[in-house]
């Protein structure tokens, strides 16, 4: 996170720290920049996702901080130890930054075995800091569940089993830190799944840092302390994924992590701790009133779709819960849940009903229904 002292002001230990980093590509005379303004602290056993869209700058963050790119302005510390700054020309090399990096490009190298690929890592170590080579590569390879392939080549093995070999050689040097970019990218759904359970432990047993780039947004929620969603070389906002998923700070948030319900809306009564929004179907309450609203501002009420509910019309309710009345378009049932499309007037809303409300009240395209919002969700998101 980024506040780098704990309740008591101690300084906390810092895994990784980046401070105003930027960095421009410049080719064939364009510029494109890759990442701008960027500060971000990781913490000792914190595990950061960057979560964005293709384009945003996670690999260039990462790339930075392994330097394999170098910044045009910034700093950047490792374990408390000064590696990149812009103002003090300082850049080590990426063998001396001691990181562990599984990168989706940085496959295994194909002409060395498995053995040799895992044990590259120990050979830029001091001899003293080596240790028994063997049993260090057996230890790491049977913790992931690929002991007994050392002499294969990598052609020789399946995908899973490549991005286990090529996570055995992040981890085999016992880095603090790892860079992880898309690691698990090119394997399918299932092993995917394994192989993040895996990791979760691997990090609960050896409590090492890392930065961890992805594109999938359940892998993000799975795996992050922090979760860091990125727009345009920019961080948009940082926080644990249910803070994100619960309280995204814009539109753009609220819409990269899981699905939302907008809808133009403008401020229309601001108090100390309730505000009013008014759509084209009604004004509504907002708990939650924060000093940045304003009566006249324009902005989104959202709401995620589970959150959602319906009943008969007209039918009590036990909480008094903001309700509509709508007309159901279509029913898709998806097994877990049901996803119900309801026409508002001038709008529309989907309701995700789970298993046990679904199966009760079964609803039917073109009844009648009230949409109720569950008190407290509905969200005011700025332009
Ligand atoms: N070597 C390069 N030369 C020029 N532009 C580059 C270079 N590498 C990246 N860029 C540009 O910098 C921006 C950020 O790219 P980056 O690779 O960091 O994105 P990303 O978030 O990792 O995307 P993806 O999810 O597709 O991997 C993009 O606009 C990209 O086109
Ligand atoms: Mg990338």
């Amino acid at each position: 996170m980024t506040n780098s002292s704990n309740a008591a002001g101690a300084p906390k230990r810092t895994a990784v720290q980046i401070r105003g980093l930027r960095k421009v590509y410049r080719t064939r005379g364009r510029s494109v920049v890759g990442v701008d303004h960027v500060d971000l602290d990781v913490g000792a056993g914190e595990l950061v996702v960057l979560l964005g869209p293709s384009g945003c700058g996670k690999t260039t963050l990462l790339r930075s901080v392994a330097g394999l790119e170098t910044p045009d302005l910034g700093e950047i510390s490792i374990d408390g130890k000064l590696v990149f700054s812009s103002s003090q020309k300082k850049a080590l090399p990426p063998e001396d930054r001691h990181l562990g990096m599984m990168f989706q490009s940085y496959a295994l190298w194909p002409h060395m075995t498995v053995f040799q690929n895992v044990s590259y890592p120990l050979t830029s170590l001091e001899p003293s800091a080596r240790g028994d080579i063997k049993a260090r590569v057996h230890d790491v390879l049977t913790k992931l569940g690929v002991a007994g392939f050392e002499e294969r080549f990598p052609s020789e093995l399946s995908g899973g089993q490549q991005q286990r070999v090529a996570l055995a050689r992040a981890l085999i040097g016992k880095p603090s830190v790892i860079l992880f970019d898309e690691p698990l990218s090119n394997v399918d759904a299932k092993v995917r799944r394994r192989l993040r359970q895996q990791l979760r432990d691997l990090k609960q047993e050896t409590k090492f840092s890392g930065i961890y780039v992805t594109h999938d947004q359940e892998e993000a929620m799975e795996l992050a302390d922090t979760l860091a969603v990125m727009d345009a070389g920019n961080i948009r906002q940082l926080g644990t994924g249910r803070e994100v998923y619960e309280r995204p700070n814009s539109l753009y948030v609220a819409g990269f992590v899981g699905e939302v319900n907008f809808w133009p809306a403008e401020l229309v009564g601001v108090g100390p701790h309730v505000a009013h929004a008014r759509t084209d179907f009604g004004t509504f309450e907002i708990i939650g009133a924060t000093a940045s609203m304003q009566v006249g501002q324009k902005g989104h009420l959202a709401i995620r779709p589970e959150r959602v509910n319906i009943g008969a019309p007209g039918a009590p309710v036990a909480d008094p819960a903001p309700r509509v009345r709508g007309k159901v378009r279509e029913v898709v049932f998806l097994g877990a849940r049901c996803e119900v499309r309801i026409e508002l007037p001038g709008a529309e809303v989907m309701a995700w009903l789970f298993e046990a409300v679904s199966h009760r009240s079964p609803p039917v395209a073109g009844g009648a229904v009230d949409v109720i919002f569950e008190p407290g969700s509905l969200q005011w998101l700025p332009a």
